[in-house]
């Protein structure tokens, strides 16, 4: 039974969470592979009372709210250990069973300290700045990447977790002190404070990489899904503007420790506009009240940071970029609803970089940040399709805007997202496969 990788094709905030969840049910894991609680997630499911409760996580896996379903933070995760226990605490009180949580021996915890640096790097920075969460996501890459890491293992054995800490704090206190003039950090506080969590976590953690060896040979399905997107990629995104893990599909193998074989289906989500948060080239980014409309309709504010999300049209070049680097097998079009009422729906179809024509992403970032959308002016709808099920049940000029996407983009569009519920989605293929 199939491996399957869910990613975002442009900015992040696509509605991977609502996907991830749609298909929960479907499958026996669904595992984190990247990131950490810069991600915000935001599910809403409808209760049989009509009622809607809505859910926003950040390090837990979209899968947690699946009763028959393992939840997997993979060995490619950064986490804040208070977080974790302050997001299971949460969903525990309103009646979700989080006990099922598996939590990889390798995956790096983030350690106060980088909470820090990441806030006074930014402020250092100043107008170079990137925009990050503030969450210590790119110091604990940066510091798994130089092997100075703290890893959920070391939680287990005070001795080594105090010569890495001390490793740690003897470079980064030097950093604190002498270039932002911050206070240094003592090694006995660090380790207190990760210490506090390791009764609690020792349950939970596992050889994850094996256990979802396992469950493949035993023909259970595995949902790998990622935080951030494409563009975000440390690799494939717009560099410097990015976050500090692979959110692409490769990185569910790295992170995960599932191997490239395994993988049977690349599932992306492309939000039927743009979205971005935080600094950094965005081509279709609109300025004017178009761009306000789209920020209040698809009530465009970070489910982590709260901040205004800036919004644009759709560009499918950055569709056919997601589709080449991913591997996509199938799109998820989400908020579709939110494109409702207007009269002509742009949809960039290539740039004009210094009157050269690029129907594919400029190789050069410098050129990026120059382009100027090439638009393809596509006939809008008025009718309500939230209520829409069926591909059928479209108005006809939605329909058509998802071939043509479909089209720009080069692989089908097997689901489309009507409205933020659960059950508000068009299918058209299975996102398992098979049809
Ligand atoms: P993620 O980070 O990719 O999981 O996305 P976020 O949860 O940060 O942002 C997506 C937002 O859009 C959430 O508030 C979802 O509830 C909402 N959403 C998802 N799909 C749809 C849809 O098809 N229509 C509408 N109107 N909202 C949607
Ligand atoms: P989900 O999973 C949107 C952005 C930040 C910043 C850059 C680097 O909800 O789609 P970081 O704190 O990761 O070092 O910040 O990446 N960013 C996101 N933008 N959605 C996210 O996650 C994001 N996670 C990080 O705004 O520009
Ligand atoms: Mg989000």
């Amino acid at each position: 039974m199939p491996a399957i990788v869910l990613v975002g094709a442009q900015w992040g905030d696509e509605g991977k969470g609502k996907a991830t969840d749609l298909l929960g049910s479907a499958v026996d894991y669904v595992v984190k592979f990247n990131g950490g609680n810069n991600a915000g997630h935001t599910i809403v499911i409808e209760q049989p009372d009509g009622t809607r409760e809505k859910y926003a996580l950040h390090l837990l896996p979209s899968g947690i709210l699946t009763p028959t379903c393992v939840p997997v933070i993979g060995n490619g995760v950064v986490i804040d250990l208070a977080v974790l226990f302050e997001e299971i605490d949460g969903l525990e009180a309103r009646g979700v069973d989080t006990s099922r949580l598996l939590v990889s021996a390798s995956a790096h915890v983030i350690p106060p300290y980088n909470r820090v640096l990441d806030k006074v790097t930014e402020r250092f920075l100043g107008s170079r700045r990137i925009g990050t969460t503030g969450r210590g996501i790119g110091p604990t890459y940066a510091d798994k990447m130089a092997r100075t890491g703290i890893r959920v293992q070391d939680l287990f054995d005070e001795g080594i977790l105090r010569q890495k800490v001390e490793a740690a704090l003897d470079f980064k206190n030097q950093v604190l002190a002498k270039i932002y003039n911050r206070r240094a950090v003592g090694v006995d506080e660090v380790v207190e404070e990760l210490l506090t969590h390791a009764d609690r976590l020792r349950p939970m953690v596992a050889d994850t990489s094996l256990v979802l060896e396992r469950a493949l040979d035993a023909g259970e399905t595995v949902l790998l899904e990622a935080g951030q997107a494409t563009l975000l990629d440390v690799d494939h995104g717009t560099y410097p503007f990015v976050t500090s893990s692979n959110a692409t599909a490769g990185g569910a193998c790295t992170g995960s420790g599932i191997p490239p074989t395994r993988i049977d289906r690349v599932i992306a989500i492309l939000k039927a506009y743009s979205t971005r948060v935080g600094e950094g080239p965005f081509p279709t980014e609109l300025h004017d009240a178009m761009g306000e409309f789209l920020r209040k309709t698809g009530a465009e504010y970070g489910t982590t940071t709260g901040r205004p999300r800036r919004c644009g049209w759709l560009d499918t070049v950055v569709g056919r970029y997601a589709t080449r680097v991913n591997g996509v097998t199938d799109f998820v079009i989400t908020k579709l609803d939110v494109l409702t009422g207007l009269e002509k729906v742009p949809v960039c179809v290539a740039y004009d970089v210094d009157g050269v024509r690029h129907d594919e992403m400029p190789v050069n970032q410098s050129d990026f940040h120059h382009a100027t959308p090439v638009y393809e002016e596509l006939d809008g709808w008025w009718e309500d399709i939230s209520a829409c099920r069926t591909f059928e049940e479209l108005p006809a000029n939605a329909q058509a805007y998802v071939v043509r996407v479909e089209e720009l983009v080069g692989a089908r569009v097997s689901a489309i997202g009507v409205g933020p519920g659960r059950d508000e989605i068009v299918t058209r293929h299975s996102l398992l496969g098979g049809d």
